[in-house]
């Protein structure tokens, strides 16, 4: 099974986008598998973050992200190509790129408050996933009906 790290951040928290993002994965034919509101300390969001230290806006992103204003809402979803399939719900990083029915090209307007996150490889899905979460927040679980979803015959 594949699996993905996707967290609402601050921002789309404070815009009401909880309910609009769970409700893109869940009709889609995702199944969450991790839920929780945390506001991460300033060690998580800069390993999340880790391969940005060098660009000039990294601290407003940790600081942005840290800030408590709000919580991020960090979620696992799983499912068949979630992790590339995730990325195209969200849509680009830029909302200047983003299309309009992705979540960034429906909702943001700058690239630094784009509401939202998705893990770009298998490789940080594996990382994100696991700072985030202990192994016990995250469920094993089946669809009733995973044939009628997820089957490719
Ligand atoms: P994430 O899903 O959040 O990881 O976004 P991404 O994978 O589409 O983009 P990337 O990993 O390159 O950048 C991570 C985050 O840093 C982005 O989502 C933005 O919030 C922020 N960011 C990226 N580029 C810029 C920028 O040029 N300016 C600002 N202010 N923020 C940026
Ligand atoms: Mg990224």
């Amino acid at each position: 099974v594949e699996r993905t790290f996707i967290a609402i951040k601050p921002d789309g928290v404070q815009r009401g986008m909880i309910s609009e993002v769970i409700h893109r994965f869940e009709r889609k034919g995702y199944k969450l598998v991790a839920i929780k509101a945390i506001v991460p300390p300033k060690a998580l969001a800069e390993e999340h973050y880790g391969d940005l230290k060098a660009r000039p806006f990294y601290p407003g992103l940790v600081s942005y992200m840290t800030s408590g204003k709000a919580p991020v809402i960090a979620m696992v979803w799983e499912g068949v190509d979630v992790i590339r399939q995730g990325r195209r719900i969200i849509g680009a990083t830029n909302p200047l790129d983003a299309e309009p029915g992705s979540i960034r090209g429906d909702y943001t307007i700058s690239v630094g408050r784009n509401a939202i996150h998705g893990s770009d490889s298998f490789e940080s899905a594996t990382i994100e996933i696991g700072l985030w979460f202990k192994p016990e927040e995250v469920y094993n679980w089946q669809f009733a009906h995973a044939e009628w979803i997820e089957s490719k015959n």
